[in-house]
């Protein structure tokens, strides 16, 4: 047989064969310096043996070429075939290797494996600059089917594809690089170098160079899923092409517990280097070169394995710009949050060289920060300023501005918000202003034109806002007991930045009266609307509102009441006045379960509204004030010389109008009074409701109903009587009263006029009225008890006189206090 072998040489890489008793003989030529294995697979079910002459065996080894002889018709499917070749690689050995075809074993599975072989000191270098490969796992395939496998002895490096970002691998010695091509794929062989290295201090070194475009590419420990041996190092070099900025992610990874040492990832360039924690972010967004070495430790338990998946991006970015934020100079404590609008944006913000989603400048510090890509519409910025006046002395009184910080032209992003916190000391209050003179207050039906929205929120009320606010309107200023927050924004999302004058004057008051006192000045001819504080949810519970509402005296206003929500009281109740600012004006009063009704007012005033603890709803209203010239004063004299007339009139049919009703009300055994009052104090002017029947029970005041329990006053001729005043008498008696309450009270006491009416028996009663608006002296004087209790209710009940003997009806029930007959 060995006497053909030299024929065989010349017919180099032809196929002969030729069928011996039924099996196969194929005649391999064996490359110079090769080693050619062909082995049985141990998974082969088929005792199938290759026979070299006459002696068969479960595989062969070759180093010259040969025919060999199967005796089974399709060996390529029992048999794998290695082709090995030894590299020796000591002083220097430039060597470009190709792998060799065996077209006599193409059905057969190939490997080509090359065993460098060197001395000791040195290691050698890989070049697969022509190659490229890619790394994939152990169960993964290529697309042209050509795997290459790296590994030493015992550890496999890693398994790759061709046509990836691996240029090069730096190894010790006695390592080897394999490629497998899988039977009947056409070897398609590239070629990779081979040169003695610079000496490492790890495993292997794979050198990957980043393509000049947005790739990403992932990577695995040695022995992936397996372990990553102890005590070893692998290191990745990383060519970042420049403007390119590369992310490291952790996909996966298992740990064990070390003994010894620890596992991590250290990232190095030119001498500086970080070390990071598997379970820690690794290096984002970096520019430049750099080397990863991944370390592992000794183990604790060599059944716990260290394993690692990662995978690297990189993306091309524009320059870095730099900007240096400092906000020393700023009054108080300021605080700049930046952050990027869209985390998926390509913008990238840096402080000290990492990658941040969010920093926050503050006024103690500048820092110099750093951005890629980033677009004015990539960052939001939000300011934060504290102001603090906590000491009683000093600040008090003193006088600030909330302007918009003046913030550096470099700084990208657009301003979102401003909002100053403002501290005051305890029972100070807050007092803002417009510079231009006024505000409005942002409702439905009076939205603000102007784009800054200014909210006011209470610190307190959890964040809860007290209103909005814009420039130009009716609002002078706004006063706020308690610690607030003003919240400057463009209604539609705009940058604030370009802001420069103050949007806001401010100072801090010692105390304050009510809770919330906004001081307004309506323009004539325009209607205002006006809210309670944290409209629409509800007031805060007993706190107490008070719009000073002041105009020229040529005008008279209409007060309307647009949305009330109304609430059920743990104790007390809820209240809405109007009162004169004068002091002898009068009081118009609702109570919680009273209807407000519009009044004209013909000179300033207060509107005051209280709420109670509630234990149901939340009391909300809001208010129109429509400002409207006077009403032609000779009219009203005119009308007042009527009335007198008419009094008399209405003298006689009150009268009989109480004498019915008592007489159908006795029907229904209800108790009741008709009182009238003489002095024409009963006669309130309610304007655009003299058609209305409920205004009918207007004239109808808590004087006369308690007339007999309180003093005469002299302003009560103030009041011009209204012609259609009378109407009273004749309309249908399920009305909601207007009460209305006088100032001075003391004085107003017109004891026993209405006796006449009442009888003695009988305690005086409002006429019929509906239940829950009923009131009777011993409802009333439980309230004004109620209310001396609390003593910080700003509603006007002092004159509500208790009367001796009388019963205490209870508060919380009035439809039972209107059937209780009092004393
Ligand atoms: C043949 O392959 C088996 C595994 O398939 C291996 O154990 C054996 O060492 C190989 N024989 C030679 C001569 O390489
Ligand atoms: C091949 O030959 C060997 C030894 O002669 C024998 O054991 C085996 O069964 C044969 N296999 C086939 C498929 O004929
Ligand atoms: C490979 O196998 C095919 C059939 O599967 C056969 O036609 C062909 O001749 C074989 N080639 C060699 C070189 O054995
Ligand atoms: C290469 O190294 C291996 C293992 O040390 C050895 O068995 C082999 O003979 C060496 N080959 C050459 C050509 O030096
Ligand atoms: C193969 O690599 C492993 C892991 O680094 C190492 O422990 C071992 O000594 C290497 N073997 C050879 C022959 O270099
Ligand atoms: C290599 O990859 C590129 C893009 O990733 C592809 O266009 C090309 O066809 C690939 N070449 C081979 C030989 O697979
Ligand atoms: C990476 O490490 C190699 C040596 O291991 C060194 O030559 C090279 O400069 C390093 N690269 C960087 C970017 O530091
Ligand atoms: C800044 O103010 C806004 C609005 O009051 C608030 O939501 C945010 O929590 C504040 N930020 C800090 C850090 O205080
Ligand atoms: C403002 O807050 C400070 C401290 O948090 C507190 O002492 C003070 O009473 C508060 N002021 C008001 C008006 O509530
Ligand atoms: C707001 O705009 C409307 C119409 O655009 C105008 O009628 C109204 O007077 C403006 N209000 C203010 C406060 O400028
Ligand atoms: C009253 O205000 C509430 C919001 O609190 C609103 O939902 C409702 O529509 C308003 N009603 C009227 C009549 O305006
Ligand atoms: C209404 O509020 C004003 C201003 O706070 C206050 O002077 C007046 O006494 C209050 N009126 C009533 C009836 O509480």
């Amino acid at each position: 047989m060995w006497s053909w072998g030299l024929s065989l040489v010349l017919l180099c890489g032809v196929l002969q064969w030729s069928s011996v008793s039924g099996g196969l003989v194929l005649t391999v030529h064996v490359h110079s310096g090769a080693t050619v294995l062909i082995n049985r697979t141990q998974t082969a079910v088929s005792k199938c043996e290759v026979c070299i002459g006459k002696s068969c065996q479960s595989s062969v080894t070759l180093q010259n070429s040969a025919d060999v002889e199967f005796n089974c018709t399709e060996p390529e499917n029992l048999f794998t075939v290695e082709i090995v070749r030894y590299i020796v690689c000591t002083e220097s050995c430039d060597r470009n290797i190709t792998p060799e075809q065996y077209p006599s074993l193409q059905n057969f599975s190939r490997t080509f494996t090359w065993i460098i072989n060197g001395s000791d000191e040195n290691s050698f270098s890989l070049d697969f600059t022509k190659t490229g490969l890619r790394q994939i796992r152990a169960t993964e395939s290529c697309p042209d089917k050509h795997v290459y496998t790296v590994s030493n002895s015992t550890t496999s490096i890693g398994r790759f594809c061709r046509n990836g970002t691996i240029k090069g691998m730096e190894m010790n010695f006695e390592s080897s690089v394999s490629l497998q091509v899988p039977g009947q794929e056409q070897l398609e062989p590239t070629t990779f170098g081979v040169s003695v290295g610079n000496g490492i201090t790890v495993l292997a070194m794979i050198k990957v160079s980043l393509p000049a475009e947005e790739s990403s590419q992932e990577f695995f420990s040695p022995n992936y899923p397996g372990n990553f041996p102890d005590f070893n190092s692998i290191r990745w070099s990383f060519n970042v092409p420049p403007k390119y900025y590369a992310s490291v992610r952790i996909l996966d990874f298992t740990e064990p517990r070390c003994l010894r040492d620890d596992t991590h990832l250290k990232y190095e360039r030119d001498g500086k280097m970080v070390v990071k924690k598997l379970s820690d972010a690794q290096l984002s967004e970096h520019q430049g070169s750099f080397n990863l070495t991944f370390r592992s430790c000794l183990r604790r338990n060599l059944n716990s394995v260290l394993s690692l998946h990662f995978k690297i991006s990189a993306i091309k970015r524009g320059a870095e710009a730099r900007c240096t934020v400092d906000l020393t100079r700023e009054e108080g404590l300021l605080e700049l949050h930046i952050r990027k609008s869209k985390p998926t944006s390509a913008c990238i913000l840096k402080l000290s060289s990492l990658i941040q989603d969010t920093v926050t400048v503050t006024s103690e510090k500048a820092l110099t920060l750093a951005f890629i890509d980033c677009r004015e519409e990539d960052l939001l910025l939000n300011i934060n300023q504290t102001i603090a006046c906590q000491q009683q002395k000093g600040c008090v009184s003193s006088k600030f501005s909330l302007r918009v910080p003046v913030l550096e032209k470099c700084l990208p992003g657009f301003l979102q918000q401003v909002s100053w916190h403002l501290n005051t000391p305890q029972d100070g209050a807050v007092e803002l202003m417009s510079p231009t003179g006024s505000l409005q207050q942002s409702l439905p039906g009076q939205t603000c034109n102007s784009s800054i929205l200014l909210t006011v929120t209470e610190h307190e009320q959890q964040g809860m806002a007290v209103g909005q606010f814009c420039p130009q309107g009716p609002i002078r200023s706004v006063q706020i007991q308690s610690n607030i927050t003003v919240t400057a924004s463009h209604a539609d999302g705009r940058d604030l930045k370009q802001i420069t004058y103050p949007l806001l004057e401010g100072s801090i008051l010692e105390s304050l009266k009510e809770r919330y006192i906004i001081n307004v000045m309506p323009k004539k001819d325009s209607s205002v609307l006006l809210a309670t504080p944290a409209w629409p949810a509800g007031m805060k519970p007993q706190s107490t509102v008070s719009w000073i509402v002041s105009f020229p005296s040529q005008f008279e206003a209409n007060v309307e009441f647009t949305n009330i929500s109304q609430v059920s009281c743990a104790n007390r109740h809820t209240s809405i006045e109007v009162q004169k600012q004068s002091s002898r004006g009068e009081t118009y009063s609702w109570r919680m379960d009273e209807k407000p009704k519009s009044v004209v007012m013909e000179e300033s005033f207060y509107l005051n509204m209280s709420n109670c603890k509630s234990v149901k709803g939340s009391f909300s209203v809001v208010s129109q004030i429509t400002l409207l010239k006077r009403k032609n004063k000779s009219l009203t004299i005119a009308l007042s010389v009527v009335s007198v007339l008419l009094l008399l009139v209405v003298i006689a049919f009150a009268v009989v109008c109480v004498i019915n009703r008592r007489k159908k009300k006795q029907q229904n055994s209800h108790p009741e009074v008709s009182v009238y009052n003489p002095n024409g104090h009963a006669f309130l002017p309610v304007p655009k409701t003299t058609e209305d029947d409920e205004h009918i029970y207007h004239c109808i005041d808590d004087t006369m109903v308690y007339g007999h329990l309180l003093k005469h006053g002299e302003e009560v001729n103030d009041f011009e009587p209204a012609v259609d005043s009378y109407q009273v008498f004749t309309g249908p008696t399920e009305v909601q009263p207007l009460t209305e309450h006088r100032e001075n009270t003391d004085k107003i006491q017109e004891v026993g006029v209405y006796r006449p009416f009442t009888g003695p028996q009988n305690a005086p009663e409002v006429p019929e009225r509906s239940p829950r608006q009923g009131r009777n002296p011993a409802h009333a004087e439980q309230q004004g008890a109620d209310k001396k209790i609390s003593g910080d209710d700003k509603i006007v009940e002092d004159q509500v006189r208790t009367t001796p003997g009388l019963k205490i009806a209870p508060l919380a029930d009035p439809e039972e206090d209107d059937s209780e007959t009092p004393l």
